[in-house]
């Protein structure tokens, strides 16, 4: 409680705050505030054309924020939000600025299912933009030590350790068909159950944030599939690597992911390998973690 009212005062300050979601932290900022909508792009030095996102507590707020809210958006707001689906819609430019957008003529709504979320943005009476609370390009944080250390002078809302662990599918609309351009623990199997649809996937960027290497850690992440033929690695490139095997169930590898990760990286070893099936590789449900992966990846030994 005391925590969300101090945070609503720095959000009201023009500040900028660590906030829980149930996929990774945000660093958010009031969209009413240019300030603190600067201050976001500054604390993370994150360059201009990179999108934020805009969270929001009701659909009510969702359609404000929107030009286009159609049927598609109700059956899918209805079925996923809260939760970790941003949806890209045409703006309402009177409430959504170009700076949130990077000029775009569309912004990405999302409702996070995290209980302290939702109370902030809706005792603050606003949405919040919120891109990931990590420096540019590095890993995303799922604990509010993690933005704590790579932000020590800002308030953050300890909201516990993040449930989903990756970021959120992002679906936007191309003459109506749904496409997905980040994937995530929504997968495209459940929108087409949800829509009624085909689904396509585009993991290419149509926005410039979507780049090739992103969520690196300082260790250098090896990607390696495990079938029946793979031999030992060479011992000249064991030494001093860790190995971590994905698990199993795709829930909590993602959860795992990132914090997997950082623990690691604080170990001062060599590299990092990550072995996976190619069950697992082909899997709809680890799509989302193969796209952070293979982007956290300095090199990937299935190919
Ligand atoms: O789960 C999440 O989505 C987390 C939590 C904090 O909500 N947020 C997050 O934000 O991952 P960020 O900024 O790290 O990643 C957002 C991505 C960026 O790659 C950006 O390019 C894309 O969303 N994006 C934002 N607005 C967009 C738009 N209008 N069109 C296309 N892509 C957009
Ligand atoms: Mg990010």
């Amino acid at each position: 409680m005391e925590q969300i009212n101090l945070a609503i005062q720095a959000l009201k300050n023009n500040d900028v705050i660590g906030l829980p979601t149930e996929t990774v932290y945000g660093l958010a900022a009031d969209i009413t505030s240019e300030e603190g909508i600067n201050k976001i792009f500054a604390t993370k030095e994150r360059p201009f054309f990179d999108p934020l996102i805009v969270h929001i507590s009701s659909t009510q707020q969702a359609k404000k924020c929107s030009r286009i809210w159609n049927e598609d958006c109700d059956q899918l707001a209805n079925t996923f939000w809260p939760g970790p689906l941003t949806l890209i819609l045409p703006k309402n430019n009177d409430l959504i600025s170009d700076l949130i957008t990077s000029g775009l003529d569309t912004v990405g709504l999302r409702m996070p299912q995290h209980k302290l979320a939702l109370e902030l943005i809706e005792k603050l009476g606003n949405p919040v933009a919120a891109p990931s609370a990590n420096k540019f390009k590095k890993t995303s944080p799922t604990s509010a030590e993690h933005v704590k250390k790579a932000f020590p002078s800002i308030l953050v809302i300890d909201g516990g350790d993040c449930s989903i662990g990756i970021e959120s599918t992002i679906l936007g609309f191309e003459n109506d068909i749904p496409v997905i351009y980040r994937p995530g623990m929504i997968t495209s199997k459940d929108i087409e159950k949800c829509l009624q649809k085909r689904v396509l996937i585009k993991e290419s960027p149509i926005a410039p944030g979507h780049l090739k290497h992103h969520y690196m850690p300082e260790t250098p992440i090896i990607m390696g599939l495990v079938t029946s033929q793979t031999k030992e690695l060479p011992p000249q490139l064991t030494s001093n690597l860790v190995k971590w095997e994905l698990p199993k169930d795709a829930a909590l590898a993602a959860r795992n992911l990132y914090s997997k990760f950082r623990e690691l990286d604080q170990k001062q070893y060599s590299a990092i390998y990550i072995t996976f099936t190619k069950e697992q590789f082909e899997a709809e449900e680890f799509r989302g973690i193969f796209n952070r992966l293979t982007k956290a990846a300095s090199f990937d030994l299935t190919k």
